[in-house]
């Protein structure tokens, strides 16, 4: 009877409360504190290092180059200056273009950087290939509009065209498109 009793009555014990010791309590605390803290310094370094590499890159920027009144049907090199800013660091590129405009009078301009190994083409500058862009390092040479005849597997390369205001903008570098 009394053991039945008892199991009666340890059934009804309320459940026992699994105090947090004071160790337990000032590490989550202090751990806590901590990770914060940690955040507050850590996330704007990080930002502060990752900013630059997440904005974009002057897409779109374009430089003003030359009137268009002085764009002829002959290619004409023409050299402009680039300010890039990579990362943290601004620096300035001297680029060339080769620009002309074509028998409907679109004007584009092909890069001088020859497609075999990068070296600088120029317009009419050998008398074997008259009028034709010509490679000197190993004798690679394209059309007028930049398509490759021999040496190179690839047409050269065309910067983007902008005309406002009666002059020619120059942007980014693109796979040739005037080619077909
Ligand atoms: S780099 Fe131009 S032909 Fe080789």
């Amino acid at each position: 009877m009394s053991n039945q009793h008892e199991e009666h009555e340890s059934s009804h014990k309320p459940p026992v409360r699994k105090e947090m010791s004071r160790r337990q309590f000032l590490t989550y605390t202090l751990g806590g504190a901590t990770a914060f803290m940690a955040a507050g310094v850590t996330l704007p370094m990080v930002r502060f290092a990752v900013d630059p590499i997440l904005q974009k890159k002057g897409e779109g920027a374009f430089v003003k180059v030359v009137e268009i009144s002085k764009i002829t049907s002959e290619p004409q090199e023409f050299t402009f200056e680039l300010k890039q800013q990579d990362g943290w660091y601004l620096s300035t590129a001297n680029l060339t273009a080769w620009i002309r405009k074509d028998e409907s009078g679109k004007i584009y301009a092909l890069s001088p950087i020859c497609k075999h190994l990068g070296c600088t083409i120029g317009w009419n500058n050998d008398k074997n290939f008259p009028d034709e862009y010509h490679c000197p390092c190993h004798g690679a040479h394209y059309t007028k509009e930049g398509k490759q005849l021999a040496v190179a597997s690839k047409p050269l390369d065309e910067y983007k065209v902008m005309l406002k205001d009666d002059w020619v903008y120059l942007g980014e570098i693109i796979p040739n498109t005037i080619v077909k």
